[in-house]
């Protein structure tokens, strides 16, 4: 387990449960329906990003890395599906492990994309930063927290500003591979930064610090804003 799970009150038995329970009620519509699962257009250019993340960097990493996850995804889908099927619970156990992986990797990108604009950067807007301001006393400290999470995370990973549904505050956290934050923390995402050096390595080497300094310039705020408002809307008690 990735550690990030205590300030949630989790226990590593729960987390694997909850993992187990997110691939089913994942695999449930796709296996009713055979939908497939697509890679998503981005909302700007390859280039876009420039000189923050380069154009280069952004293309293998779309249509290589995430490529890859959607189609390594429908193809174990399609083998979870048939298990099902068959009643092959033994072929059902083996698969939850490249479905978390192949399932995280689709979900944790799309929502890596959408967090990121040629317009962002600057300070956060909007009622998510009375809560960064609340939870963190500014956004400097929020910001320094986030970004030394990042760096000292070794190994590939992702780093999240997540937000906890049962006492309503913002957490920093980070997921081990390609662990989707709320099946392994409960928390909710609202901005992820991806820590694998296929994110970073053809710009910036192997200086991820370097690379988590330049993210900062392209974060849409707004679409952060919105998933916290939407968030909050989930809060137990
Ligand atoms: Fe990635």
């Amino acid at each position: 387990f990735c550690g990030c799970f205590s300030s949630s009150g989790l226990c590593p038995l729960k987390v694997g449960q909850t993992l187990m329970r997110t691939v089913r009620q994942a695999v449930r519509p796709a296996a009713a329906s055979r939908q497939k699962y697509t890679l998503p257009d981005l909302n700007y250019d390859y280039g876009a990003l420039e000189p923050h993340i380069c154009a280069e960097t952004m293309w293998l990493h779309h249509s290589f890395h995430h490529a890859t996850h959607v189609k390594n995804l429908n193809r174990t889908m399609e083998k979870f599906v048939k298990a099902v099927e068959m009643g092959d619970e033994t072929a059902q156990e083996a698969l939850q492990t490249p479905l978390i992986f192949q399932g995280g990797g689709h979900l944790n990108h799309s929502i890596f994309w959408n967090s990121l604009s040629p317009n962002g950067g600057g300070q956060p807007r909007g009622v998510v930063m009375d809560a960064i301001m609340r939870n963190f006393g500014s956004f400097e400290n929020m910001k320094q927290q986030m970004s030394a999470a990042s760096v000292s995370w070794q190994g590939p990973g992702w780093s999240w500003l997540g937000y906890n549904r049962w006492d309503g505050k913002l957490e920093i956290a980070t997921c081990a591979n390609e662990d989707p934050l709320q099946g392994t923390t409960g928390l909710i995402p609202l901005l992820g930064f991806d820590l694998w050096k296929h994110a970073y390595y053809h710009q910036y080497n192997n200086s991820r610090s370097d690379y988590i300094e330049a993210l900062w310039n392209v974060i849409n705020w707004d679409v952060v804003n919105d998933r916290f408002m939407t968030a909050e809307r989930q809060q137990i008690g």
